[in-house]
């Protein structure tokens, strides 16, 4: 029953994903003006425009929810953002400016690393963030603020709904800092309308649910994969990597589509499924040139793109179709795809998917 008829809980919860994506933004939307309202963030807008720099820590999908960020606060608002794994913050020398602000992003919120570089950012005099999932956790509890992404227990131990809230949340942030220096109102809108349009696009990509499940029947078998995107779709090939190796024990990597050149194209042969992540967004025609390497050298390409892209639906072995967006919100839809992949090639592969 706890499983809402589904047989895993990260399958539960990857279909719960409209709804959780929705209640992240849940009251914190003005699309009149193009605003957002993050009343945790308790900053003032003089304090928030006085921030210079931006420090995104966290852990494994966290972490890589951050790298999301930082293409997408960077590209909005102009604030230089780092994103640091919170296991090296912590053991480092970090330099800390004023008007640094930290964010330490964790679902549950109880991280030891994160923690730790989280109170070393504190001893150093930032203002320092949670971007928490489970009230009331230590790391919420420590920070001088912050913003609760509401996505509900998460039970799966592979995160799923969690890394899209987290997403949806830095995206709220990118306007929050942006309307106070480079995003007018209407362009404040038009992302507002794109992002209230998510859920529904969401839950068109489930709709696709038996489509990956066939897909994964075809490679289960597989013992290495590749994940490749460009931009803030990097990151998205890294969290697939991930959520494949973390469940099916299979060695999967994810690198950024234009270093492939640069070493890993010695493993591509007829055996290695290579995932593209390439919507259409400013990146899509050089990845283009990528696919075709890959061709080249007869691997096979599973690809995730929009419908009427044409050159990548001749080259691919499976296209997996999403709905159009803006280019920096792509990651929150392309990402539903991958964590489907996974689910079904542990599945497959007879894993113990929610606690591997
Ligand atoms: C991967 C996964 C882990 C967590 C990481 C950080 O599916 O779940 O990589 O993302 O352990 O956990 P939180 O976000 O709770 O700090």
């Amino acid at each position: 029953i706890e499983k809402g008829g589904f047989p895993h809980f990260m399958l539960k919860e990857i279909f719960e994903q409209p709804e959780t994506i929705k209640n992240a933004m849940r009251g914190r939307l003005i699309p009149a003006t193009g605003d957002v309202r993050l009343g945790g963030l308790d900053m003032t807008e003089e304090q928030l425009r006085d921030v210079k720099r931006i420090l995104l820590i966290g852990c494994g999908t966290s972490w890589h929810a951050g790298l999301i960020g930082e293409y997408m606060i960077e590209e909005k608002t102009r604030i230089p953002v780092e994103v640091e794994y919170a296991s090296e913050f912590r053991y480092r020398n970090p330099v800390i400016e004023e008007g640094t602000v930290v964010f330490a992003i964790s679902q549950s919120g109880e991280t030891v690393d994160t923690l730790a570089a989280l109170r070393e950012a504190e001893k150093r005099g930032a203002r320092c963030m949670g971007i928490c999932n489970v009230v009331g956790s230590t790391i919420a509890r420590e920070s001088h603020a912050g913003v609760y992404i509401h996505a509900g227990p998460e039970i799966g131990v592979a995160s799923t709904k969690a890394f899209t809230s987290q997403i949806t949340v830095l995206a709220l942030l990118a306007l929050v800092f942006g309307r106070l220096r480079t995003i007018s109102s209407s362009e404040g809108q038009k992302i507002i309308q794109a992002l209230m349009r998510v859920p529904d696009q969401v839950a068109e990509i489930l709709t696709m649910h038996e489509e990956i499940r066939k897909i994964a029947e075809e490679y289960y078998h597989h013992n290495n994969f590749l994940y490749l995107g460009r931009g803030a779709n990097y990151p998205v090939a890294l969290e697939g990597a991930l959520k494949l190796k973390e469940i099916s024990y299979l060695h999967a990597e994810g690198y950024p589509a234009a270093e492939m050149k640069h070493g890993p194209i010695a493993l591509i042969d007829e055996n290695m499924p290579v995932v593209f992540i390439c919507p259409h967004d400013n990146a899509y025609q050089k990845i283009v040139g990528n696919i075709c390497e890959v061709k080249a050298r007869k691997g096979k390409i599973i690809a995730i793109t929009n419908e009427g892209n044409s050159e990548v639906v001749e080259m691919a072995d499976h296209v997996i179709y999403i709905p159009r967006t803006l280019d920096f919100l792509y990651p929150i839809l392309a990402v539903i795809p991958l964590q489907l992949l996974a689910y079904h090639i542990a599945v497959l592969r007879g894993c113990n998917v929610d606690q591997p």
